[in-house]
């Protein structure tokens, strides 16, 4: 058997020297090392997503699956940075499955031993390396790895690697929409035919079930604790929906939102992204650690806020603790601008300066009278396709391609420049931490402003009161607003 390996390791000396003793190991296929952990997960990445960036050593020809594109053994260097090598260990083990990692280091004692396997390491080896040791730790990586990607290929059971894409809604502040834009955003990419998960991580105070009249007593706290999320047990978490989402609830007793910790929400969306190929998390408004793994994992991260002074002060200390925290930069965040009406002074533009994000060219208006029935039966899925809310929202959910085949989505990335991994280690964020659509409607061609989409400055470079960060910006008077 071949055994493809990629060492990640920072030091040029030590990887010419592990390289070295790699090149002799039999039916060994080494490829040169990468240098730090960002270049790993992207390689790994790339290679699961088919783009066949592994360097030398590379997939055979023809069209791999997501598994057999990736490298048997990953070596992981103890110095490698920025993320640290647990850390990184754990991340390679959750994405990448089917990938048998070995940690190199001076330190092997038992300590550090439990807490590499602890972290998903299948072996670890002593500085200064020795052949036999290292020839005995890749061999038995790599035939680990070959057991799983056998059992991947022929167990239902199992779940492939993640691979779908995952878009986290949060509010700058309480009550501007989050939840509704969350829901339509899934509804519209369902309609066009995807596989789609709903998560309601807004953990105290989640209204997913509200919105979408569920009544299911499991929770994303059902998951919370389990280490393997298989198949059947991820299944029955998951309510089917009628409308096709398939929603993981909030717990009813807010309290127990504090069972899903940064790992669980890591694991729990790892699982999901390997069943479903869009994966829309409602963050509601307040930071803990769990929705702040989910918006630093995720593809795209909305940040909704309404046009108005506390809203938008709202949006930039979001905004802003995100940053502080290393959870994700400003530039990387899409704020969607929700009850815009003609006459406010805040337009979009003035909140794209205002805190640094992008802004999405849909703006959503404000229409109380046309969403309050469905809201107050709680099934907004019943939303008319003639409603000028669903209509932006569903074009917002096209212009973030969730409506698009996989295919067509490859040539856009308007909205997926960055990475899903900051490869930072970031800081930890304490309980309660404040913050500051194809079967349904066309394009709400009316309420795309255009405005603000293009690279913005960061936003610590302003300070100052919303209003005073500049004027308002073009308007476009063709949207259809209305005041409900
Ligand atoms: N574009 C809109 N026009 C008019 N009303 C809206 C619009 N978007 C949302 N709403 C209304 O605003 C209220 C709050 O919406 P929603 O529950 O989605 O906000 P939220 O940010 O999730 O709130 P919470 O902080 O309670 O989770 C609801 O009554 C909803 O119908
Ligand atoms: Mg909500």
């Amino acid at each position: 058997m071949t055994i493809r390996i990629l060492p990640a390791i920072g030091d040029p000396d030590a990887a010419r020297a592990v390289s070295s003793l790699l090149n002799q190991l039999p039916d060994a296929e080494p490829a040169p090392a990468v240098a730090d952990s960002t270049a790993l997960i992207d390689a790994l990445a790339g290679a699961a997503a088919g783009a066949g960036t592994l360097p030398a050593g590379a997939p055979p020809a023809g069209p791999p699956s997501a598994v057999e594109a990736l490298p048997e053994v990953v070596l992981v260097h103890e110095r490698i940075g920025p993320t640290p090598a647990l850390e990184l260990i754990r991340e390679v083990a959750l994405r990448f499955p089917a990938v048998g990692v070995v940690l190199i280091t001076t330190d092997a004692g038992p300590a550090l031993f439990s807490a590499a396997m602890d972290a998903g390491a299948r072996g670890i080896v002593g500085l200064p390396l020795g052949y036999d040791e290292l020839a005995a730790r890749v061999q038995a990586a790599a035939q680990w790895s070959a057991g799983v990607r056998v059992h991947l290929g022929g167990s239902p059971e199992t779940l492939p690697g993640p691979s779908g894409t995952l878009v986290t809604v949060t509010g700058a502040k309480g009550g501007v929409g989050t939840t509704v834009t969350a829901v339509q955003l899934a509804l519209a990419a369902r309609a066009a035919g995807r596989s789609v998960a709903l998560v309601d991580l807004d953990l105290q105070s989640g209204d997913v079930a509200s919105y979408l009249d569920v009544q299911f007593r499991r929770s994303v706290v059902d998951l919370a604790g389990i280490q393997d999320i298989s198949v059947r047990v991820l299944q029955d978490a998951v309510h089917d929906h009628h409308t096709g989402l398939g929603i993981l609830l909030a717990p009813e007793e807010g309290e127990r939102g504090e069972e899903v910790d940064d790992r669980a929400a890591r694991q729990i969306i790892g699982a999901l992204r390997s069943r479903y190929e869009v994966v829309l998390v409602d963050c509601g408004s307040q930071m803990q650690s769990a929705n702040a793994a989910a918006v630093e994992l995720a593809d795209v991260a909305l940040l909704v806020a309404t046009p108005d002074v506390v809203a938008v002060r709202a949006a930039k200390r979001q905004v802003r603790l995100w940053d502080r925290l290393q959870i994700r930069k400003a530039e990387d965040t899409t704020t969607v601008v929700n009850r815009l009406t003609r006459n406010t002074e805040i337009q979009p533009p003035l909140v794209a300066k205002a805190t640094g994000t992008q802004v999405a060219r849909t703006h959503v208006p404000a229409a109380f009278k046309e969403l309050q029935p469905c809201v107050d039966a709680g099934r907004l899925q019943d939303l008319d396709g003639r409603s000028t809310v669903k209509q932006a929202l569903w074009a917002l959910a096209g212009e973030l391609g969730l409506v698009d085949s996989p295919a067509a989505r490859q040539g856009r990335g308007s909205h997926r420049a960055r990475s899903s991994l900051t490869g930072r280690k970031r800081k930890a964020i304490t309980t309660g931490a404040a913050p500051g659509s194809g079967a349904g409607p066309g394009p709400a061609s009316g309420s795309a402003s255009g405005s603000g989409s293009g690279p913005v400055p960061r936003f610590g470079a302003r300070r100052g009161p919303a209003a005073a960060a500049g004027g308002p910006g073009p308007f476009d008077p063709a949207g259809p607003y209305e005041e409900g």
